[in-house]
């Protein structure tokens, strides 16, 4: 594990570099951020949007959470989302699971972990809806299926809530990407077709 202060003396080593590369770097990215994509992943550390899509800073636009859940009710979500479609105007919202998701895992598992089980309330219900689907899947496959699920079903979320709705509405245009992480391979995978209109929502 590097130290704290490591931490400092790389990222003096960094802009050195992006500097040298790019005099302007850092000078252009002050004036402002121009992303085109917006990503809602989970937190998990393994999981950086910029590093494993090869985007340079102000390209990518990111919120995470715990399992990359997406509420009606989480101002957090909503906030950044209205700020990256009315604001910033990007054109893709990347969804982005993970298999072996620590989130979707605990949502399976039959005991309390403690606050994290009302975050994760959305994902055990949609644990009940697919119940007989995945009865039939061994441990491993059955939590890879619910890991693929959920991000199909947050996707569905960000499709249906008021700021997308209005957007698609005006015109805008606007990609909904339902993306799922292997992190023993590290490789991205679409689950479905983008949705880019109501109608697409349910189509997948
Ligand atoms: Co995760």
């Amino acid at each position: 594990m590097q130290s704290i202060e490591e931490l400092i003396d790389n990222n003096v080593r960094w802009a050195e570099k992006m500097r040298k590369t790019d005099p302007d770097f850092f000078i252009r990215l002050a004036q402002q951020q121009n992303p085109k994509y917006f990503w809602i992943g989970c937190s998990d550390s393994r999981v950086p949007a910029n590093q494993i899509t090869g985007l340079p800073p102000g390209e990518v636009f990111v919120h995470r959470n715990v399992a990359n859940v997406v509420q009606e009710t989480d101002f957090n979500v909503l906030a950044v989302l209205q700020y990256a479609v009315d604001v910033l105007k990007v054109s893709n919202v990347i969804v982005c699971g993970h298999y072996g998701c620590g989130g979707v895992r605990a949502a399976l598992e039959n005991f309390r972990h403690g606050i994290i089980d009302n975050w994760l309330a959305p994902i055990r219900s949609l644990t009940r809806s697919h119940k007989d689907e995945l009865a039939g899947l061994h441990e491993g496959a059955k939590l890879d299926r619910l890991c693929e699920l959920n991000v199909l079903s947050q996707s569905r979320h960000v499709a249906r809530t008021t700021i997308v709705e209005d957007a698609w509405e005006r015109g805008q245009e606007l990609a909904i990407h339902s993306w799922i992480y292997s992190l023993d391979q590290g490789i991205l995978t679409p689950l479905r077709k983008p949705i880019t209109s109501p109608s697409d929502i349910e189509a997948g």
